[in-house]
């Protein structure tokens, strides 16, 4: 059951094309004052979408994945726990070990949601969320959608240095490989710190060579000759990292 909450609005965080995210809180029923993320659509079509996705995934729980607390169809609103933490793009990584541990957290992540059917479509560092208590959180599911039922996918989205070049050269796509391509340009800046961008991505900055190979396969502009993601998670594993920077 879910349910239904007037939360009180504290501070707007950011503001994009499609929705306004403000931080806020409520009183649950034992008068404990729980923090929330506001995330307020301009369009009711967005707003649905993006509610298709969380309704969902409370069926279908994850360490990863962030919980729906309630939503208001009449104000385009959806409430979700707030992860009390740092995106990857504003957040400064303490050193190697922790990186090893968040690309790990982040294949696991993806590996169970494609299991799903459920494609993102927009995976960058912004949209993944570092808590506190040491988990990655995947947000953001506005441009997401199934291979089996709606929302489909229909239009191109993603964010530049992110999205795989075969949906930027309008093919038919596999939307699997294209969040693999998004996947491997997030781990690209979690080893380097640099943004990948079209006209310059420098690989040698990759120190490791099995990690140079995943991020390779996982960027490769021809998505035919691309690993699995759970191949790459094998050989990810058996990794044994010194330096991967
Ligand atoms: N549940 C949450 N807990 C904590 N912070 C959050 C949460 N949801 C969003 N944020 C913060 O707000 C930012 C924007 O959120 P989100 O990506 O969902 O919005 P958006 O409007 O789709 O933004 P954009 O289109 O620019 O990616 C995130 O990068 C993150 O820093
Ligand atoms: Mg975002």
């Amino acid at each position: 059951m879910i349910e239904t909450i007037d939360p009180h609005r504290d501070k707007e965080i950011s503001r994009s094309g499609q929705a306004v995210i403000i931080l806020g809180h409520y009183y649950n029923s034992d008068h404990i004052k729980i923090p929330i993320i506001i995330k307020k659509f301009y369009s009711t079509s967005h707003f649905f979408d993006e509610l298709m996705i969380y309704a969902f995934m409370r069926k279908n729980p994850h360490i990863s994945m962030i919980n729906m607390i309630s939503f208001n169809q009449e104000k385009n609103e959806i409430y979700l726990e707030y992860i009390d933490g740092h995106n990857l793009g504003e957040y400064s990584f303490n050193n190697s070990n922790e990186k090893v541990n968040i690309i790990k957290q982040i294949l696991n992540s993806f590996i169970f949601m494609h299991s799903l059917g459920l494609y993102h479509r927009d995976i960058k560092p912004e949209n993944i969320i570092f808590s506190k208590t040491g988990v990655i959180k995947v947000i953001d599911f506005a441009t997401s959608c199934f291979n089996t039922r709606k929302p489909f996918c229909i239009q191109t989205v993603g964010t530049p240095g992110f999205i795989a070049p075969e949906l930027l050269r309008e093919e038919k796509s596999d939307y699997l490989l294209s969040d693999v391509y998004s996947i491997g340009m997030t781990f690209y800046y979690i080893i380097t710190s640099e943004y990948p961008s079209e006209e310059d991505i420098d690989y040698n900055l990759i120190k490791d060579d099995m990690l140079l190979k995943i991020i390779l396969s996982m960027t490769d502009p021809d998505p035919r000759g691309k690993l699995t993601m759970v191949q790459i998670k094998d050989i990810y594993e058996d990794i044994d990292f010194k330096e991967i920077k």
